[in-house]
């Protein structure tokens, strides 16, 4: 019995190259990409189908898949249907942050409650030069304020 695919042809094409970036013996380390990979194919979660065959292009075992699966449970285990936001709340995003005159935290949820996003915190994002700094659908913005963070919701969810 021929084994089906997980990943869509377009797809296969992307773990090709994520693979090849990594020096041989060490597949392991794709495996962030690779399982981002399969979770946003799927939309939710990462079936057994796709752990198989990330395994079987990395050379390690399901198992070894698996656990690190299991090792990162709110990243790969369930991807919440609701966007998210994530406000930095870091050593530098909070001292710039302090400075305005609100909790941006807070104006952050108010903006986006009622497109129905999802604000949480997140560590540093690395875009400290432009403290505070928010994550939303996977790109960092800087020099958040109210009136930015509801733009950049606006913007991106019409
Ligand atoms: S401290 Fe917020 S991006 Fe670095």
């Amino acid at each position: 019995m021929k084994p089906t695919r997980f990943f869509t042809p377009e797809n296969l094409q992307i773990v090709k190259r994520i693979i090849s970036r990594y020096p041989s013996g060490q597949e392991r380390a794709s495996l962030v990409p690779l399982l981002d990979l399969a979770q946003r194919q799927n939309g939710t979660w990462i079936p057994p189908s796709a752990m198989q065959e990330i395994a079987n292009s990395t050379g390690l075992s399901f198992e070894q898949v698996h656990s690190f699966i299991l090792g990162y449970p709110t990243s790969f285990e369930w991807r919440p249907c609701a966007p998210q936001l994530r406000i930095c709340n870091s050593w530098m995003c909070c001292h710039k942050a302090k400075q305005q005159d609100y909790d941006i935290f807070e104006a952050a949820r108010s903006v986006a409650q009622p497109y129905g996003v999802e604000v949480k915190t997140t560590g540093c994002l690395g875009a400290c030069y432009g403290a505070p700094a928010f994550w939303f659908n996977d790109k960092i913005h800087t020099d958040a304020t109210k009136e930015f963070i509801k733009q950049v919701i606006s913007k991106e969810l019409s």
